[in-house]
């Protein structure tokens, strides 16, 4: 039996990042709907600030080519991203510019891949506002293919047991089903 791999990643790198938590809990729901997970974080792909000069001189960092063959190599993408004034984080647009970039040298083959999307802050409504940005930019950056549904974990820093699942069970509940779902969807490209 083949299974949806699935890659799964945080738009933050800060040490006890909240988005990183949920992105690791999300990978263990994945993992439970029987998916093949890659847990990746951005830490290990640094990429300069995304500059026309710099990509006309020096090409596409080769960290953006990596990203963008990992994303083809995947059916599925979870992203759980921070919300910096309402919006998404400087590292993940800029990472998306770059992998978008890719397609420039007419290599385009992570687009069309199924993604899922969620938020968290300490804040009471979970980083909601930066999800609307975020599926504009994985839409139009990455020609991702995204799951309706979506997940903001409010009150982050207390909402995550000491083994990393969310403690509160309606959350946990519509983690559970948005991973799920992003796996039963994902598992229509498998051949
Ligand atoms: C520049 C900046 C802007 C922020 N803007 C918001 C915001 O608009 N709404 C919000 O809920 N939290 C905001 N925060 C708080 C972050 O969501 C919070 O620090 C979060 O824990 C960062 O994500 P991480 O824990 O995954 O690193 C902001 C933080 C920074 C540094």
């Amino acid at each position: 039996m083949t299974y949806a791999r699935i890659l799964v990643f945080a738009g933050s790198t800060r040490s006890g990042s909240l988005s990183t938590k949920l992105a690791a809990a999300a990978a263990k729901e994945l993992a439970l709907a029987d998916a093949e997970v890659t847990r990746i974080s951005l830490s290990d792909y640094p990429l300069p600030i995304y500059d026309g000069d710099l990509e006309k001189e020096a090409g596409i960092p080769e960290n953006a080519n990596k990203l963008a063959r990992l994303i083809a190599a995947h059916h599925g993408v979870f992203i759980a991203t921070p919300e910096y004034n309402n919006s998404v984080p400087p590292l993940l647009k800029n990472t998306i510019d770059w992998i978008s970039r890719v397609e420039s040298t007419g290599t385009s083959a992570y687009r069309n891949r199924i993604f899922a999307i969620g938020s968290s802050s300490n804040g009471p409504i979970g980083g909601a506002r930066a999800l609307p940005d975020l599926r504009k930019i994985v839409q139009a950056g990455l020609g991702a293919i995204l799951i309706p549904e979506k997940i903001e974990v409010g009150r982050a820093r207390e909402a995550f047991t000491e083994s990393g699942e969310l403690a509160a069970e309606p959350v946990a509940k519509l983690l559970r089903r948005l991973c799920r779902q992003l796996v039963d969807v994902s598992s229509r490209l498998v051949n």
